[in-house]
């Protein structure tokens, strides 16, 4: 079917071959991954990184996740160690991003990488990315599909919903599988959780076989996880609320609550994999919605429950 925006198109031969043009040409693509969109452009060129930096009006000193196949693609540019093996073999292709040692003679864009010594490798699991990564010979640079601090995009509507035409061509992947964006771990000295996710902090430590935490501030580090404001709908967003006024979104979970027409559940079964898919669904339809505030329930803080509450925090500027 085709889609009523002129730039949004299905995954086929043809916009496959248009995906590899633009790619090859330094142009940005939004391109669909099982966690949220990315925007992605060719991680050697520093025209294609500025163009990305340019449309989500981000900070330069924020670096670029660099998406690869495999980890043999990866090899060339950064120092994989065991701790990365170890990961690697149980989550990916998947929603985790590994921060590694660059290595000197690497081709990848210092300015994706903001000059640091350190880069962001994830390889996604989704069958489009994985066939258009095959198909080109350098890697992507690809942050999520959003202005900078707004909400990740989990459809190809919604990348339409942040950059209408500014962007030349949004692949339609349908629905994102997982609704958040990836794990992040630094495993360049120890191991620390950057941004928690989908996999949680037990299942880590469980492969590691140490106990490993998400912890809220690493001083160092320049990520978004710093700036107070972020994966935010643009209106205020009040935390641990019971009840919602009229003109106020209530976003609940469980059995509880009753339905109305402000009533957002992110998942009627407590499931809180369904609760995180459904988060930034929810935020975007009431935004949409022109609602003016949001109040959230109490989301139990642990498991996926705290890839949910970080996203929360920082909506609510708490962070
Ligand atoms: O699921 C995802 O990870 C999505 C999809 C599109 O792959 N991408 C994504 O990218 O969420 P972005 O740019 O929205 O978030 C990347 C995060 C930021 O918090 C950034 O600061 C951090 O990764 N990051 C990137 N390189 C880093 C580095 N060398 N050291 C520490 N943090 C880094
Ligand atoms: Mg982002």
């Amino acid at each position: 079917m085709k889609n009523i925006y002129s730039n949004i198109r299905i995954f086929n031969n043809k916009s496959l071959l248009k995906t590899l043009k633009f790619l090859g040409e330094n142009h940005v693509v939004a391109l669909p991954t099982e966690t949220v969109y990315g925007l992605a452009g060719n991680a050697y060129s520093d025209q294609a990184i500025k163009k990305i930096y340019k449309l989500k009006g981000r900070p330069k000193k924020n670096p670029l996740i660099i998406h690869f196949d495999s980890f043999r693609d990866a090899e060339n540019h950064v120092h994989l160690n065991k701790n990365f093996f170890k990961l690697y073999k149980e989550f990916c292709p998947g929603p985790i991003t590994f921060i590694v040692k660059r290595k000197k003679n690497s081709k990848i864009s210092n300015l994706a990488t903001s000059n640091l010594k350190t880069i962001a490798i994830r390889f996604p699991n989704n069958l489009k990315i994985k066939k258009i990564l095959k198909k080109i010979k350098f890697p992507l640079a690809m942050p999520s599909a959003n202005k900078s601090k707004s909400i990740s995009p989990v459809t190809a509507n919604d990348v339409y919903d942040e950059f209408h035409d500014k962007i030349k061509l949004i692949i339609d992947g349908g629905n994102c599988k997982i609704g958040i964006e990836s794990t992040v771990v630094d495993i360049t000295k120890g191991i620390k959780i950057l941004r928690p996710g989908i996999i949680s902090e037990n299942e880590i430590s469980k492969i590691l076989k140490k106990k490993v935490y998400f912890k809220k501030i690493h001083k160092k580090i320049s990520s978004p996880g710093l700036l107070k404001l972020h994966y935010s709908p643009g209106i205020p967003v009040k935390l641990n609320k019971n009840n919602a006024g009229k003109n106020v979104a209530f976003i609940t979970l469980g059995k509880k609550y009753n339905e109305n027409f402000n009533t957002f559940n992110l998942s009627k079964k407590s499931n809180l994999k369904e609760a995180a898919k459904n988060l930034y669904k929810m935020f975007r339809i009431i935004k949409n919605k022109r609602f003016k505030k949001i109040h959230v329930v109490k989301i139990p803080n642990k498991g996926i429950g705290v890839a949910i509450n970080d996203r929360l925090k920082h909506a609510a500027n708490k962070r």
